[in-house]
């Protein structure tokens, strides 16, 4: 049964993209202790196929360069350049699949890096930061990869951007998911009750 209030319910619920955030981030044992948490997550054969680049201070203006110099214009590179100051703390996700597991197939590692990336999300969030992932072209982009140290055989899953939220961020009330269309029921009630 369901008892409510309930705090994991309550994180879940009122978690929110924040598209602008300030300082504080959490501090690196704040965040390495969360990340421990996060690496909680579903992990078939406990691959944990992720790991993250933590970009903050003036290394986000480097970044930045590396954003710009992979525009494919000057008005393109006028706006790159200072996206990663949009928050203070940059987790760069980085993916690496093990290729041919004999067990679990590289979409399955995919959805554990991701799986954890949600949870670590849900957690700042509990504790009172807030983030965003963002992706973009950049992600592939050899100047950006270059900077953050991604190998070949490593996929750039783009930036959980951390930090606290402004004050004046109002997001938008989420509009409920229409879940009656997404779950189906093989069985209802009744013919269960007849089969047994
Ligand atoms: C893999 C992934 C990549 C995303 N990339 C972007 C992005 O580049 N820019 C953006 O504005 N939102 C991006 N989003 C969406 C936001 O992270 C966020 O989920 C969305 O704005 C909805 O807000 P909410 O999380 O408060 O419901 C991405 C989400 C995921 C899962």
């Amino acid at each position: 049964m369901i008892r409510t209030p309930n705090p994991v319910l309550d994180a879940v619920l009122t978690r929110r993209s924040a598209p602008r955030l300030t300082a504080p981030a959490p501090s690196r044992a704040d965040l390495e202790r969360l990340v421990q948490a996060a690496a909680t997550a579903p992990d078939h054969g406990r691959l944990r196929p992720w790991r993250l680049v933590a970009v903050t201070g003036d290394e986000r203006a480097r970044l930045g360069d590396a954003f710009a110099e992979a525009a494919a214009s000057p008005e393109q590179a006028r706006r790159a350049v200072s996206k990663p100051l949009r928050a203070p703390l940059l987790l760069s996700i980085v993916h690496r699949s093990v290729p041919d597991h004999p067990k679990v197939s590289e979409w399955e590692q995919l959805a554990a890096t991701t799986g954890m990336v949600v949870t670590l999300s849900l957690l700042l969030h509990s504790h009172g930061w807030a983030s965003i992932w963002r992706t973009g072209q950049v992600v592939e982009a050899p100047q950006v990869r270059k900077y953050l140290g991604v190998t070949g055989g490593e996929q750039l899953l783009g930036w959980l951007y951390v930090g606290t939220r402004h004050d004046d961020d109002t997001s938008p009330k989420r509009s409920p998911c229409d879940i009656s269309a997404r779950i189906r029921w093989t069985h209802d009630g009744a013919s269960r009750a007849a089969r047994r």
